[in-house]
C-alpha cells in the first residue's frame, strides 16, 4: 500500500497575542494514495486546521506531516513549500476562489501556465477536462456570469488540471444548494476513480459524507471515530 499521507502526533496551536488556542491535540492519521476521504466534525474542531497542514499552508506545532511517502513537510522551506503545492496538490475552497478578470478556460489553464506548460498542450488539457465537467457551453464566460455550482465546477477542473497527487478541498459544498452539492461531490468522486487521485474533503452535510468512502471525525482538535463505509 502507498501512503499518500502520514501524520504522527501532531499538535497545532495557534498563539493569539499571549493566549495559545489548541486545534489540534496529537492527531495520527494515515491516508493511502487514491482514498477518498471525508473530515467531519463540528465548527473549531480543527478541520481547515489539519488541511492547511496536509496542505503545506501551515506547520504543525509539534509532530510530522509524510507526503506521498517520503517527504516530511512540517517545517519546509516557503519556496519548496510552493513548489510542492504546485506540482502535486490541487485545492478546492468554499468559496471557489476564482480569477474574476479570468473566463472559465484562462481560470482553469492558469495553473498550467505557472507550470510552463506550452500553449497547445495546455489548450488540449483545458479542453478535454471542460468537457468532463461539462462547461463546454460556458467556456468564454467570467465566473460573475455563473451560478455557484458552475463556478466551483471550475475550481474543481483548475485543482485536476495538472494532474495533481492530492487534492484537498475545505467543505466544497458549503455554498451551493444540497442537490447541486452531490451533483459536485459526484463529479470528485468519479474523478477520483478515473485518475486515482486522492481526494480529502471537509463537511457539514451528512448527506455529502455519506459519500465518502471513509469518515474521520475530529472532536475537539482529536480524531473520535474512523470508520470505512461499505456501500462507497
Ligand atoms: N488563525 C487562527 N488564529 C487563532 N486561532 C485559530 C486560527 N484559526 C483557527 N483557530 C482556532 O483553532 C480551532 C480550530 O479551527 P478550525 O478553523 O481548524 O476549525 P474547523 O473545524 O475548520 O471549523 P469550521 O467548521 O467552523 O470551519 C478553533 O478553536 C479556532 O478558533
Ligand atoms: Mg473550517
Amino acid at each position: 500500500m502507498t501512503l499518500a499521507i502520514e501524520i504522527k502526533s501532531v499538535t497545532k496551536e495557534y498563539e493569539l497575542g499571549h493566549i495559545k488556542v489548541p486545534a489540534l491535540r496529537g492527531v495520527d492519521l494515515e491516508v493511502a494514495a487514491g482514498e477518498f476521504l471525508s473530515i467531519v466534525g463540528p465548527s473549531g474542531s480543527g478541520k481547515t486546521t489539519l488541511l492547511n497542514l496536509i496542505g503545506c499552508l501551515d506547520e504543525p506545532t509539534a509532530g510530522t506531516v509524510t507526503l506521498f511517502g517520503k517527504q516530511d513537510i512540517s517545517h519546509l522551506q516557503d519556496r519548496v513549500a510552493t513548489k510542492l503545492r504546485r506540482d502535486s496538490i490541487g485545492f478546492i475552497f468554499q468559496t471557489f476562489n476564482l480569477i474574476p478578470v479570468l473566463n472559465v478556460f484562462e481560470n482553469i489553464e492558469f495553473p498550467l501556465i505557472i507550470q510552463g506548460v506550452e500553449k497547445p498542450e495546455r489548450k488540449k488539457r483545458v479542453d478535454e477536462i471542460i468537457r468532463e465537467v461539462d462547461l463546454q457551453a460556458f467556456v468564454g464566460h467570467k465566473p460573475d456570469e455563473l451560478s455557484g455550482g458552475q463556478r466551483q465546477r471550475i475550481a474543481v477542473a483548475r485543482a485536476l488540471i495538472t494532474n495533481p497527487k492530492l487534492v484537498l478541498a475545505d467543505e466544497p459544498t458549503a455554498n451551493l444548494d444540497k442537490e447541486t452539492g452531490l451533483t459536485i461531490l459526484n463529479m470528485m468522486k468519479e474523478m477520483n476513480q478515473v485518475h486515482q487521485t486522492t481526494f480529502i474533503f471537509s463537511t457539514h452535510d451528512p448527506k455529502v459524507m455519506q459519500l465518502a468512502r471513509r469518515v474521520v471525525v475530529l472532536e475537539d482538535g482529536k480524531i473520535s471515530s474512523d470508520t470505512l463505509s461499505s456501500n462507497n
